[in-house]
C-alpha cells in the first residue's frame, strides 16, 4: 500500500440501490451535435434480434445482482421510441423474469417527438412505462433545422398533449440553450414554450461541441460565454417559479425528480444492457466496485456473447473523484455517511480537500450533509480537478476481463 493513498475497507462498503439501464442505439438520423452511441437507421429496425440480445444480456448479468430489487429502469438511446410498445413490453417481461422489480419501480422511456405515431404512448404505458423523456431541444423552426432534428415544434406539442391524455403526465422535456445564433430572448422563449406544455421535469443543457461530431468538425457560431451565462440566469428565473433545480441541468416539480438519475448521482449501482451500455456494480462481500462495458457496435453486440462484457475494478484511489463527480452535481449534496458506505473509504480520505473547497466558498459542510454552493455548482469542474487522483498512472484501473 502506497502511503497517502486511500484504501477501501470491506467493512465500510454497503450495497446501494440498483437501477437498470437499457440502451437502444438507433435514430432516424444522427444529429450533428450528438456523441451518444447512436447510429442512423439505414435498414429495417432489427427489432426481434435486438430484443433477443437484450434478453440474453439480462440473463447473463442477473448472476451479478442476485435478488437485489431494481428501483428504476431507463430506456435510453439513441431513440428507444423507434421500438414499438410490444418490443418494449418484451424487454420489460424479460426484466421481470430475470430480476426483482421494486413495486414502485420508475420505468422511463426516451422518445423523439418525430417518432411517436398516434396511440404509441398509451401502448408504452400499458406495457409498464410510467415516465417519458421527450427530446424537444427547441421550439424554434430555424434552430430545429440547424440542429438536424427530424421534428417540428408542433410535433413536440402534440406529443406532450398525447402524454397527458395517455396518463403519462410524469414526463421530462429535454431542452438545449446556447444554440447557434441564439440570443437571450430566444432561449427564454424556448423555456416558456416548454413550460406551457406542463411537463413534470425539465432538463436544460447548454449545447456543447463534442469531439467526433459533425459540429466539432465544422463548428457553428455559438453565443459567447457571457451571453450563455445570461441565458442561463434568465431561463432559471422562468423555470424556478414552479420547478426546483436539484442537479446542474435538472429541474423538477415537487416529488418528480428522476429517481433513475438520482441513483447515478448518489453513486448507486446500475446494470447496463444493450450496445455500448455501461454498468456499475458493488460487491460488498468482496470489497469491490466493478464497472462493466458492453460491445459498442450494435451488430457486434447482437452477434456476440453477452459474456464478452468488459469488467474493470475501480481502484480505491479513483473512488473519491468518481463519487464527487456525481454527488457534487446535486444541489442538496449528499449525506457524508454515503461517501463511506458507497466507496468503502474513510471520510478522512476526502475531508481535508473538501475543507479547502469550503474555505473557497465552493461547498458547505453542515452537520451530516455536504453540498455545493451555487458558485460551486457553476464551477464544478474546477472543484473536481482538485479531487483527481494525484497520479493517473498509480491510480490506474485494474482490468479483470475484457471481451472483444
Ligand atoms: C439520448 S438524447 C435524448 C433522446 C432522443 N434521442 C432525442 O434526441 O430526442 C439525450 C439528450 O442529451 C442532450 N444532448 C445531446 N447532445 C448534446 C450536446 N452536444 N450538448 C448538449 N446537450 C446534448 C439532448 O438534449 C438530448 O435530448
Ligand atoms: S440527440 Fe437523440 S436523436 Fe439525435 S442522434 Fe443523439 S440520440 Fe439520436
Amino acid at each position: 500500500m502506497l502511503s497517502g493513498w486511500p484504501s477501501m475497507q470491506r467493512s465500510l462498503l454497503q450495497t446501494p440501490p440498483l437501477s437498470l439501464y437499457v440502451h437502444m442505439p438507433w435514430c432516424v438520423r444522427k444529429c450533428p451535435y450528438c456523441d451518444f452511441n447512436s447510429y442512423t437507421l439505414r435498414e429495417t429496425l432489427p427489432e426481434t434480434q435486438y430484443v433477443a440480445a437484450l434478453e440474453r444480456d439480462m440473463e447473463s448479468q442477473s448472476a451479478d445482482v442476485g435478488g437485489r430489487p431494481i428501483v428504476s429502469i431507463f430506456f435510453g438511446g439513441g431513440t428507444p421510441s423507434l421500438f414499438p410498445p410490444e418490443a418494449i413490453g418484451r424487454v420489460l417481461e424479460a426484466a421481470r423474469h430475470h430480476f426483482d422489480l421494486a413495486a414502485d419501480c420508475e420505468i422511463t422511456l426516451e422518445a423523439n417527438p418525430g417518432t411517436v405515431e398516434r396511440g404509441r404512448f398509451t401502448g408504452y404505458r400499458e406495457v409498464g412505462v410510467n415516465r417519458v423523456s421527450l427530446g424537444a431541444q427547441s421550439f424554434d423552426a430555424a434552430q430545429l433545422e440547424k440542429l438536424g432534428r427530424i421534428h417540428s415544434a408542433g410535433e413536440t406539442t402534440r406529443a406532450a398533449e398525447e402524454l397527458h391524455a395517455a396518463g403519462l403526465s410524469n414526463f421530462n422535456l429535454d431542452l438545449m440553450y446556447g444554440l447557434p445564433g441564439q440570443d437571450v430572448a430566444g432561449a427564454v422563449r424556448d423555456v416558456q414554450q416548454a413550460l406551457a406544455l406542463s411537463p413534470a421535469h425539465l432538463s436544460h443543457y447548454q449545447l456543447t461541441l463534442e469531439p467526433g461530431t459533425q459540429f466539432a468538425a465544422k463548428p457553428p457560431a455559438l453565443p459567447e460565454d457571457d451571453t450563455a451565462s445570461e441565458m442561463l440566469s434568465a431561463c432559471y428565473a422562468e423555470i424556478a417559479a414552479d420547478f426546483t433545480q436539484y442537479e446542474i441541468s435538472a429541474y423538477a416539480r415537487a416529488g418528480r425528480q428522476c429517481r433513475h438519475n438520482l441513483n447515478y448521482w448518489s453513486f448507486g449501482d446500475y446494470l447496463g444492457v444493450g450496445a455500448g451500455a455501461h454498468g456499475k456494480i458493488t460487491f460488498a462481500d468482496r470489497g469491490e466496485i466493478v464497472r462493466t462495458t458492453q460491445q459498442r457496435e450494435p451488430r457486434r453486440y447482437q452477434a456476440g456473447s453477452p459474456a464478452a462484457i468488459a469488467r474493470t475494478r475501480v481502484a480505491a484511489a479513483d473512488l473519491p473523484f468518481e463519487f464527487m463527480m456525481n454527488a457534487l452535481r446535486l444541489a442538496e449534496g449528499f449525506e457524508t455517511r454515503f461517501f463511506s458506505e458507497r466507496t468503502g473509504l474513510e471520510w478522512e480520505a476526502v475531508q481535508p480537500k473538501l475543507e479547502r473547497l469550503a474555505a473557497r466558498g465552493l461547498l458547505v459542510m453542515e452537520g451530516s450533509m455536504c453540498h455545493p454552493t451555487p458558485l460551486g455548482l457553476r464551477f464544478l469542474n474546477e472543484m473536481l480537478v482538485s479531487l483527481l487522483p494525484e497520479s493517473a498512472g498509480l491510480a490506474g484501473k485494474q482490468t479483470l476481463s475484457t471481451g472483444s
